[in-house]
């Protein structure tokens, strides 16, 4: 017999972060229904991880902004939580299309807050981000630590996280955990699925790749002269499977808990910071590929470093970032070589 505990909406689960943790909630023993509107992930990823896990996935096509089609999700399924992946997350284009963005974020998650009331269902892990922590003074980052933001995007997930820190005040019932993830790379050992970008990749790794591979010509990094190892900016890479597992951790977390946890942030990094320099040194050893780069610019809004302390993680959910950057890039090269054009397979 099937335990109520088990059954997971999980929205945006069609994406790079959510298709990862399908797996790995199946993996875990849980019975998830996807949830996601397509608008920046294909079905081609959602026939890929039904092919890994060797079950069809549960697949509903609607927006979280549609507050009765989720009800019709909610009705028609017992859930015993949800794992919110689904929003919008360029940095750039929030800033360009603030509206687009607080609409997406906020208020598609503001709808799904009701919905869930409507059906008594209480635990929520949701995707908030280290950029909520700004231009951190004090390295590692800490939960404690101030929280600002210089974007739409950015200012996104704080509104949210504030809404959540009001609603678990308002009734002691709710569980909200917000995952503060810091820099999510890699792929599936499988080579299956990935992160596909739909244009020229904003972030680091996406544009090694795309550089290793062929498909672009070089790496512009953006700035030498930060206060950093070898002047190029310090991030927390963390393998996307390690991440994943950091939800299935959360869940289990949520499971054993006899009343609502309120609000309870919790950083997802490895605690250690790689320097640009240094990723694409072990890219480039990972792939025998020479990737050209050239020094610009700082870009606008950056900052020096960032990477987590994972204490909390560790202490809480007994969760512990376990890949390597070599792995990181092993997994990324595996994927970008066997699907140089992503999901895009026609
Ligand atoms: P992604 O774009 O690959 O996945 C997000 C998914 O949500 C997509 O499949 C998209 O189609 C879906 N979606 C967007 N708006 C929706 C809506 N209104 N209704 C239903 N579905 C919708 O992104 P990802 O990298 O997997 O990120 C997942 C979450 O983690 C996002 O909330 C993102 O902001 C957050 N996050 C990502 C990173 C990162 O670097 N990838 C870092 C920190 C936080
Ligand atoms: N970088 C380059 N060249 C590039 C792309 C990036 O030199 O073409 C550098 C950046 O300057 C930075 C580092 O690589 O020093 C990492 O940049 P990313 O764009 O990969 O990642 P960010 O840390 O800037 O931002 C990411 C997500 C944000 C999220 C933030 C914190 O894109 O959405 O992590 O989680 F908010």
């Amino acid at each position: 017999m099937k335990n109520i505990k088990n059954k997971i909406l999980v929205t945006g689960g069609a994406g790079y972060i959510g298709s990862h943790t399908c797996i790995a909630l199946h993996e875990a023993d849980y019975d998830m229904v996807v949830y996601d509107n397509l608008s920046n992930s294909s079905r081609e990823a959602i026939n890929r991880v039904s092919t890994l896990i060797g079950q069809p996935i549960d697949f509903i096509e609607g927006d979280i902004r549609d507050a009765d089609s989720l009800r019709q999700v909610f009705a028609a399924h017992q859930f015993f939580g949800v794992i919110h992946f689904a929003g919008l997350k360029a940095v750039g284009e929030s800033v360009a299309k603030p509206l687009m963005y607080y609409d997406n974020n906020v208020n598609g998650t503001i709808t799904l807050l009701k919905v869930m009331a409507e059906h008594e269902v209480s635990n929520l892990v949701f995707s908030s981000s280290a950029t909520v922590y700004g231009d951190p003074e004090v390295l590692p980052i800490t939960e404690e630590s101030p929280r600002s933001s210089t974007n739409p995007y950015g200012q996104s997930k704080l509104t949210v996280e504030h809404i959540l820190e009001d609603l678990a005040l308002s009734d002691n019932r709710w569980s909200l955990i917000p995952l503060r993830y810091f820099n999510p790379v890699g792929a599936h050992p499988s080579g299956q699925i990935g992160e596909d970008p739909n244009d020229i990749p904003n972030n680091l790794m996406p544009y090694i790749s795309q550089v290793a591979v062929g498909k672009l010509d070089q790496l512009s990094i953006f700035g030498n002269d930060y206060p950093t190892v070898d002047g190029t900016g310090v991030r927390d890479f963390i393998h996307v499977t390690d991440l994943a597992q950091g939800h299935v951790a959360a869940l289990n977390y949520l499971t054993q808990q006899q009343q609502g946890l309120g609000f309870l942030p919790i950083n997802l990094g490895t605690g250690k910071g790689t320097s640009v320099l240094e990723l694409l040194t072990a890219f480039s050893a990972v792939s025998g590929q020479n990737i050209p780069f050239r020094f610009v610019e700082r870009r606008a809004g950056d900052i020096a470093s960032c990477y987590a302390s994972a204490d909390k993680a560790q202490a809480l959910l007994g969760w512990k970032a376990s890949l390597s950057i070599t792995d990181m890039c092993q997994d990324t090269w595996h994927w970008q070589s066997i699907n140089p054009n992503g999901y895009n397979i026609a």
